[in-house]
């Protein structure tokens, strides 16, 4: 079972180490220190405009007794961390952040973690629009434009949105609203 969960520091930790493996997804192109996650921790707790988790799943039970005799005692197992960020309560929108560990991609979990994620800020947070952007260096587009294709969102690509190793990259920028999710998620279906 995928679920969220509350992030803890060490996730923050590990997360930055599987991060600086890809820095050419993030909006902010440096390698993120221990200091970097101890700060952001601090900030989570205090800053409105973000609300991000954990994104876990429970192990089978021969792979929890596999993990334990490797000195894991956990039966979950954190294999990403998403949410919103830019919250603006007002007009009731945020972006959203995914990151799932590479060795983790491309079995459905991003997908999953979208749905919950969505699922947050559409039945919890009141939210209307969640929207996104992912940078060109990666194919990452790929995954959002059919997320959003499936759950009746609307997309554009903007050139010139994102600088790295000495030239321009363009974005997919993209954003689902609560009533066509609603009808198209597989949470609800
Ligand atoms: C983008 C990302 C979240 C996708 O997660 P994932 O767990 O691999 O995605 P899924 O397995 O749920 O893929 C769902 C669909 O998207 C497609 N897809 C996923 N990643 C893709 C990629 N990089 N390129 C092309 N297609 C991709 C899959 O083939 C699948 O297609 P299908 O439904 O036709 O089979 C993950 O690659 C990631 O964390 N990337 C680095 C961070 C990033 O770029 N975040 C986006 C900016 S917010």
């Amino acid at each position: 079972m995928i679920e969220l969960c509350a992030l803890t520091l060490d996730d923050l930790k590990n997360i930055a180490e599987w991060r600086n493996y890809d820095i050419a997804s993030f909006r902010t192109g440096r390698p993120l220190t221990n200091a970097d996650q101890e700060a952001y921790f601090q900030r989570l707790a205090t800053d409105k405009t973000i609300r991000m988790w954990g994104i876990r799943q429970t192990l089978e039970l021969d792979e929890l007794a596999r993990t334990t005799s490797n000195g894991i005692e956990f039966p979950y197992e954190t294999f990403g961390y998403g949410g919103l960020e830019n919250i603006d309560w007002e007009n009731r929108t945020a972006e959203i952040s995914l990151f799932i560990r590479l060795s983790h991609r491309l079995k459905g979990l991003g997908t999953k973690a979208v749905d919950l994620i969505m699922q947050q800020a559409f039945d919890y947070m009141s939210l209307h629009t969640v929207w996104g952007e992912a940078y060109g260096t990666t194919t990452a587009p790929r995954f959002w434009y059919g997320y959003t294709c499936r759950h009746g969102g609307s997309s554009a690509t903007f050139t010139d949105r994102k600088y790295f190793g000495g030239r321009y990259y363009s974005s997919f920028i993209f954003q689902v609203t609560d009533d066509k999710w609603r009808e198209k998620c597989a949470l609800y279906q």
